[in-house]
């Protein structure tokens, strides 16, 4: 038998729960759920009671909680979610940076064989056990940033045994790190220079010898694909797509980040995220806001490819749902501070706390189709991040600056 443990955790200035929040929409700060001079009392993993300090204390006592006095001022919320990464990757692209930055666009250098090849090039020759231990490395820093639920694609291999390779290195990494790592398979991230055949039987090949694999091992249950005239266009994806629906996977989608197409895509699929987004035009918003896709922005990219950001405003004002996530990858977001990046994309698209907040917390947690995670509620996970600050405004206003201090993940204190 399981014993039970409780743990009482307070006085919290403000616990901002980002619970009775709407799913899509714009959101405003006046809306936000706070519960001031808050105490949480964690049973296990998961969230028992959230509530006034005071009025949980007397029960807290009684029931032998651990008592974890907090002295000063801390600001809670749900630990956060980067729901989508490519943490997973041997080597630096530290000269694409250069190149660009003098001159060279990114699809000019992937076009000459640099970019996301090279860093495949990298990647393969990463032993396994090398790629875990680099994935948890990467894992760890995010974690101490805060940041509980990390998505971690695939997507530099692009063999059947390169891609297998990384995404058992990933799953390996999920058993070394305290941080959640969510799988994704990301084989259709651009067409394998050195395999024999069309798009669609890279394509046909993956789907046949390893989606099964990814169901037998437990090793992903998301396919996500770049759509992209250099890399897989809207026609080539359809029966990939399709099979991988049929096989029950959950798909996401690298949408319009140069050009349009792929956000149409995603909808058309019932993607559980559309990401990217930097190209979109009215046309995609509204087609994401009449969905149930979440628009997923990438400040991080726009940030290491000095291109405008995702149009997160409109999307919010037309309806849509939208996540924040960090890309961190080598090659186009290669900073990796969802925090940061995430409070700037907030500064340059206008908008509010809640709506920044919800996109890297249960919004987030909507686009990798988590039910457990992203609000400080009765039966969510215990993940939870406290700021040493009284106002829970300064988070974003110190635009990253301003890290968490003490950090929950499944009711357990990471130190
Ligand atoms: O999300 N656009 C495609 N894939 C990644 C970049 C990967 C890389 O450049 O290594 C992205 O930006
Ligand atoms: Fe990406």
């Amino acid at each position: 038998m399981q014993t039970i443990k409780y743990t009482f955790i307070g006085p919290i200035r403000q616990a901002v729960t980002m619970a009775r929040l709407p799913l899509k929409g714009a959101l405003k700060d006046e809306q936000l759920h706070v519960v001031q001079e808050a105490g949480i009392l964690i049973k296990n993993e998961e969230i028992y009671e959230i509530g006034p300090y005071w009025d949980l204390y007397p029960e807290a006592q009684s029931i032998g909680a651990e008592m974890v006095n907090l002295k000063g001022d801390f600001v809670a919320l749900p630990g956060l979610i980067d729901c989508h990464t490519h943490i997973c990757f041997g080597g630096s692209r530290a000269k694409d940076y250069a190149m660009r930055n003098a001159g060279i666009s990114y699809l000019e250098i992937a076009k000459a064989g640099g970019g996301i090849w090279d860093t495949v090039t990298q990647t393969r020759k990463a032993s396994l056990e090398k790629l875990a231990q680099l994935t948890v490395n990467r894992s760890n820093r995010h974690l101490k940033d805060g940041i509980t639920t990390i998505e971690v694609k695939s997507g530099y291999g692009l063999s059947v045994e390169e891609e297998l390779k990384m995404l058992r290195a990933i799953k390996l990494a999920n058993e070394n790190t305290s941080a959640d790592l969510i799988p994704s398979c990301l084989a259709a991230h651009i067409p394998p220079k050195d395999f024999q055949g069309t798009q669609k039987d890279y394509l046909k090949k993956i789907s046949e010898e390893v989606f099964p694999i990814l169901q037998e091992e437990g090793l992903a249950n998301r396919i996500d694909a770049f759509i992209e005239e250099t890399a897989f266009t809207s026609e080539d994806i359809q029966s990939y797509f399709q099979k991988a629906k049929e096989m029950g996977f959950d798909i996401t989608v690298h949408a319009d980040q140069f050009r349009t197409g792929g956000s149409k895509v995603a909808v058309d699929f019932a993607a559980i995220s559309a990401d990217h987004l930097e190209a979109s035009s009215e046309k995609e918003i509204q087609l994401l806001a009449e969905s149930n896709t979440i628009a997923v922005a990438l400040p991080g990219a726009s940030m290491g490819l000095g291109v405008a950001y995702s149009p997160a405003r409109k999307l919010l004002d037309a309806g849509a749902s939208l996540a924040i996530a960090s890309d961190w990858n080598p090659g186009s977001a290669p900073m990796g501070d969802l925090l940061t990046q995430a409070s700037i994309l907030g500064t340059f698209e206008k908008l509010s706390n809640a709506e920044v907040l919800a996109g890297i917390t249960f919004r987030a947690a909507a686009a990798l189709n988590l039910a457990d995670r992203g609000q400080l509620k009765h039966g969510f996970k215990a993940d939870l991040i406290l700021f040493p600050t009284d106002d829970y405004r300064e988070i974003t206003y110190q635009q990253g600056r301003l890290k968490p201090s003490i950090i929950y993940k499944n009711g357990i204190e990471i130190k």
